[in-house]
């Protein structure tokens, strides 16, 4: 291999630990909150389906192209693609990859965090009994007090940054790897133990049926309302909105995963290990959708309830269930968790980039990054309650909405393209020979057809359909 770059900020002690960091970032409020959240509002089996492809096709080999672009170029994103750039001869405009990387990240940072904190502060109202026998208005209408609250809202979201600033600055390397490993595997344990409690208690059938069944007439439209009364109309926005959550939960697109690569040990498999954070990462979705819908169907409640849905759904469960102010405290604590290690990884790119441009020290960075991206959040925050009023709404969206879906689904996905792109035409071939070593020749030659032409053709096409093309 000819790495001739050193990092600034170390490495990952063996390949195992940039797993665990991989699934750590990976799996988080995306898996649990937003994958059931979307699947609730875009009809389930179809999106799921087109979901799935998207992680397969389109997913894992721009993750395979992140992290080996980051092995190579040792550095933050933005300096990354500048350095592979020049060395490749091609233009350092494709550092612009690393640029809108940033941004994205602020975006999603600004809401994951106000997200989180309505995590936090379910593990006081479950621990406090405050879930308690609670009835499926009564969890609602909980959900509703709290969004209902800025003030709430604002100490939440202040918290988790905190948290999250706390970890970064010490470097991510240091901070939760060690967490990462024992906790992300409980979640997984009770993600199993709430599954079987749904399929005991609630309507399994009709979960399982509404997550798996593909009725693909879906697909291409945008349907809403009740299962009896459903109405539908042609809308790209389902495959767009499918597309950009692969991105998403995968942690892709704007520089994360790169971020990461770049500690990674110089004879690390790179397959191996993309397989595994892609494994993790949907089993732990799919899990959670089997724990939700057959709660959301038992208890007569819309998939489509939006952003609240895993929060007027889960206390239900615990609320209900023997030993549950316990076992849902545990629950939402880890999901505290899961969030963590993601909204580090979110940071990373931002942080890395201002310590090796800015010489600065990462706590400084950290602050910085993590006090703009919480400033930005307020806007989150008065999404739920002063501004989410039609007045305050652009497209119908939200400022909240407007930030995920703008970060999300369009900037993830072309992030994602110009690496495809980057790395399959920018660069060529050889380069992604020496990183890969990949020994099965025709393995080799499988991931480079995909990454040169089904991914970005694939992404085009959503792109393309969605402002109605075809
Ligand atoms: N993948 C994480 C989740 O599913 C969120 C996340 C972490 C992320 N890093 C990212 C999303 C980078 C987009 C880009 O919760």
């Amino acid at each position: 291999m000819s790495n001739q770059h050193v990092s600034m900020q170390g490495m990952w002690s063996s390949r195992a630990v940039f797993v665990m960091a991989a699934v750590g970032s990976a799996v988080g409020l995306g898996n649990i909150w937003k994958f059931p959240y979307i699947t609730g509002e875009y009809g389930g089996g179809a999106f799921v389906a087109v979901y799935l492809a998207c992680i397969a096709l389109i997913g894992i080999p721009i993750m395979m192209a992140e992290i080996l672009l980051g092995r190579r170029g040792r550095a933050s994103p933005i300096i990354t693609m500048r350095t592979l750039a020049r060395e490749e001869g091609a233009s350092p405009a494709w550092s612009v990859v690393g640029y809108s990387g940033v941004v994205a990240g602020f975006l999603i940072l600004s809401f994951y965090s106000v997200i989180a904190g309505w995590a936090l502060a379910y593990v006081f109202q479950t621990a406090s009994g405050g879930l308690n026998q609670v009835s499926a208005e009564g969890a609602a209408s909980l959900f509703g007090d709290l969004v209902g609250s800025p003030g709430q809202l604002m100490v939440w979201h202040s918290v988790f940054m905190l948290m999250t600033v706390v970890v970064v600055a010490r470097g991510v390397r240091y901070g939760i790897e060690r967490a990462v490993t024992i906790l992300m595997p409980l979640l997984f344990v009770m993600l199993v133990i709430m599954v079987a409690y749904a399929a005991v208690e609630g309507d399994f059938a009709r979960g399982f049926d509404f997550l798996f069944n593909t009725d693909f007439a879906r697909v291409f439209q945008l349907c809403t309302g009740p299962a009896e009364d459903l109405q539908c109309s042609f809308s790209g926005e389902p495959l767009l909105v499918a597309m950009g959550h692969a991105f998403f939960t995968l942690s892709l697109g704007m520089g994360a995963i790169m971020a990461y690569g770049a500690y990674v040990p110089e004879h690390a498999s790179i397959t191996g290990a993309t397989i595994t954070i892609a494994l993790a990462d949907t089993v732990v979705a799919l899990l959670a959708g089997l724990a939700i819908f057959p709660i959301v169907f038992a208890s007569g409640l819309e998939p489509s309830a939006g952003p609240g849905l895993i929060f007027q759904t889960l206390p239900i469960a615990f609320g209900n269930m023997p030993g549950g102010q316990w076992f849902g405290t545990v629950f939402f604590l880890l999901l505290v968790f899961a969030a963590w290690s993601s909204s580090i990884s979110i940071a990373e790119p931002a942080v890395a980039w201002l310590v090796e441009s800015r010489r600065w020290r990462r706590s400084v960075a950290a602050v910085m990054v993590g006090g703009l991206a919480w400033f930005i959040g307020i806007g989150s925050v008065l999404s739920f309650n002063y501004w989410s009023g039609e007045e305050y709404q652009l497209f119908g969206k939200t400022l909240f909405d407007l930030k995920d879906f703008l970060a999300s689904n369009i900037m993830l996905p072309l992030g994602g393209l110009l690496i495809a792109l980057f790395v399959a035409f920018g660069a060529g071939r050889r380069m992604a020979l020496e990183e890969l070593a990949i020994s099965r020749q025709r393995l080799f030659d499988a991931w480079w057809f995909v990454i040169r032409y089904v991914s970005p053709l694939g992404i085009a096409i959503v792109f393309l359909n969605s402002i109605g093309v075809f």
